[in-house]
């Protein structure tokens, strides 16, 4: 590691770090608790309660059964007054309240599940991504989290793979940790296939989604240290 990224650096940024003896007690809360960790889903589609909502949700669940201490939420774009990034125009007040959620200290995981559009993500999570910008431009608020992906198509194999990758690719220029389902399947993440607005008959990739939900929090947990 550079000097600049050093393993107390590094730690830091996952919530391992002792704590500075000068910080109060309301810091002190509000800091990442060690042996504990918050993982966020977002669910970026533009339809509320769907099949990519579904699918985050099982995510989460599977997240959540690693440990007591083990916390989640779900975040759904549906609604939210997230517009195409423009670099010359004014932020989104919607974005600012999501983003002030990831960047939480407490949040060591966050999940971005996307309808498969044409072979790719949602223009709502393309557009949440590039508002992501913002975060990476103040000193990459987002680096050392944990990241898994998550892809839902009407299709079995309608581009999953390729729609998480070109999530991924957004989520590594933000310095987060990647990972993908974990075994036994342990391929790119959570890949879905949605028949007649319904995912529960998917076995295959309900298996996907929770071996990510594991491997997110065992990651996540694994990085911040034990208690
Ligand atoms: C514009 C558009 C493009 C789509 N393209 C694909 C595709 O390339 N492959 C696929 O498997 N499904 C495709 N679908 C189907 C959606 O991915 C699928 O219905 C998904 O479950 C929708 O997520 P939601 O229920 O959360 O809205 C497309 C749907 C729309 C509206």
């Amino acid at each position: 590691m550079s000097s600049d990224m050093t393993r107390r650096a590094f730690l830091g940024t996952v919530g391992a770090t002792a704590l500075a003896a000068s910080t109060s007690q309301a810091e002190e809360a509000d800091r990442p608790k060690a042996g504990s960790v918050k993982i966020v889903g977002l669910a970026c589609s533009p339809r509320l309660g769907k099949t990519t909502a579904a699918a985050v949700k099982v995510v989460l669940e599977a997240a959540a059964a690693v440990g007591p201490n083990v916390e989640t939420e779900l975040v759904e774009l549906a609604g939210m007054n997230i517009p195409v990034f423009d670099p010359a125009a004014a932020g989104s007040a919607d974005f600012d309240k999501v983003a002030a959620k990831l960047t939480d200290p407490k949040v060591a995981g966050i999940l971005v599940g996307t309808p498969v559009y044409f072979g790719s993500m949602s223009s709502l999570c393309k557009a949440f991504l590039d508002h992501c910008m913002a975060l990476r431009n103040k000193n990459f608020a987002l680096a050392n989290k944990v990241a898994g992906v998550v892809a839902v198509g009407g299709m079995r194999n309608g581009g999953q793979e390729l729609t998480i990758q070109t999530v991924q690719a957004a989520l590594l220029a933000q310095e987060m940790i990647l990972v993908g389902d974990g075994r036994p399947t342990a391929h790119r993440g959570a890949t879905l296939w949605n028949q007649g607005d319904d995912i529960s008959k998917d076995e295959i990739g309900l298996a996907t989604a929770r071996n990510l939900g594991r491997r997110v929090a065992e990651v996540a947990l694994a990085l911040r240290g034990p208690a």
